[in-house]
């Protein structure tokens, strides 16, 4: 699998040793972040990032800033991501299960790299479970559509 990556300034620590945790663990990574401390908007990234996993350019995408929130936002406005922003486990896997995310976001000053990596574990090990739980993601898409 093909996982892209972005970061602002706030995560660039944090972002390198996600991308050694994914290459271990055999999955192929893109580098859309930056890779630089000086301070750099957020949205460019959240929006480089969404395009590249609604094209289908990679699989995947881990979106992470300060909170996970301005770069989770900015790639939820990119029609077809469903960004979520996760700080432990069990949202991560409900994230894939219930709402068929396509991009995980989280924080660099919220979570260390050990939370981290046990949610990237679920995350991509869990399965969107579809049925009804199709019918209310389409029903977010249609929104999308609308708006
Ligand atoms: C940068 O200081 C910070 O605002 C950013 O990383 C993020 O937390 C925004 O949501």
């Amino acid at each position: 699998m093909k996982v892209g990556i972005a970061n602002d300034h706030s995560a660039v620590e944090m972002k390198n040793m996600v991308v050694d945790y994914l290459l271990e663990k055999g999955f192929e990574v893109v580098n859309y972040g930056t890779d630089s401390h000086e301070s750099c908007h957020y949205p460019m990234y959240g929006e480089i990032l969404g395009k590249a996993v609604a094209s289908g350019e990679v699989d995947r995408g881990i979106a992470i800033c300060g909170t996970g929130l301005g770069i989770s936002l900015a790639a939820n406005k990119v029609k077809g991501v469903r960004a979520a922003l996760c700080s432990e486990p069990y949202t991560a896997k409900m994230s894939r299960e219930h709402n068929n995310a396509n991009i995980l976001a989280f924080g660099a000053r919220v979570i260390g790299i050990e939370m981290a990596k046990m949610i990237i574990d679920v995350w991509f090990e869990a399965e969107f479970l579809g049925g009804r739980h199709e019918e209310r993601v389409n029903m977010i898409m249609e929104i999308e559509k609308n708006n």
